[in-house]
């Protein structure tokens, strides 16, 4: 009988049953099968978010709680907002901007890890040097159509880093085309440590830096991290006048 009930719960993929059955106390027939199915239930999420977790190659993080102190919400932004990840059900951006450890990525990070945790959504991250060099990759391959289908099955996109390395003139290219298949339906969250005005030596061709803002700022928020980020909020300001 042990090897059937084993058997059975393998063919209805019910792993944790199949393990467990025997340790489950029989008080009653429905509060065992009860059990049973919970526990289920359980093993089931927990694979689930291991595997979102997992895909979405998010960098470790040293689970200090966030300090908010130096950091500055554009108008109608909230903390819970951002943490509870309500921008990427309404497909809004987020603009991350400021210095060296400011903790730009940090912030980012614990955003992709709520939205898995919680909500189950599926997250990648990437920084700009590592997208641009995938997506470089896939076109030599002729993958490319595969990655960009991937890409647009995500709920958020993390593209970390913009500013620290310019790109080549294919890359950048590339870059543009996955943030245009992101526009309005996918959400994006950028970090950079530069102003709109300099991401020019970053895309090199003035059209396509513009092309690309003008996509990532539509419905976006701007989080400003650290002292003298004004310029930026200014900035943002007069383009979307
Ligand atoms: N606001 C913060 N609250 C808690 N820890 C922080 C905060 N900002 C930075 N840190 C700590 O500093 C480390 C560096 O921050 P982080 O890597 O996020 O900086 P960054 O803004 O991404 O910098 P860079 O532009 O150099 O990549 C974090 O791993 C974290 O431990
Ligand atoms: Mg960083």
């Amino acid at each position: 009988m042990q090897d059937k009930i084993r058997e059975y719960a393998k063919r209805l993929k019910l792993s944790w049953i199949r393990e467990n059955y025997h340790t489950v106390d029989v008080k009653n027939p429905q509060e065992y099968l009860l059990h049973l199915f919970e526990k289920e239930i359980e093993q089931r999420e927990e694979r689930k978010i291991n595997l979102l977790l997992k895909a979405a190659t998010l960098p470790n993080v040293s689970g200090k709680p966030f300090d908010w102190k130096d950091i500055q919400l554009g108008q109608g932004l909230t903390q819970e907002y951002l943490l509870n990840g309500d921008f990427i059900d309404k497909k809004e951006n987020m603009i991350f901007y400021g210095g060296v450890g400011a903790g730009k990525t940090y912030l980012s990070t614990l955003i992709g890890m709520n939205a898995i945790h919680r909500y189950g959504k599926q997250v990648k991250f990437y920084t700009i040097a590592s997208l641009a060099n995938a997506l470089l990759e896939a076109n030599e391959k002729g993958t490319l159509i595969k990655l960009f289908k991937k890409i647009e099955k995500l709920d958020l996109l993390i593209l970390d880093e913009l500013g620290y390395i310019p790109l080549h003139k294919q890359g950048a290219e590339l870059l543009f085309q996955v943030i245009s298949l992101c526009y309005e339906k996918r959400s994006i969250i950028i970090t950079t440590n530069l102003q709109f005005g300099q991401w020019n030596h970053v895309f090199g061709d003035p059209i396509l830096t513009e092309a690309t803002v003008d996509r990532l700022i539509h419905h976006s928020h701007l989080v400003l991290f650290g002292g003298d980020s004004n310029r930026m909020k200014e900035s943002l300001a007069l383009r979307s006048m």
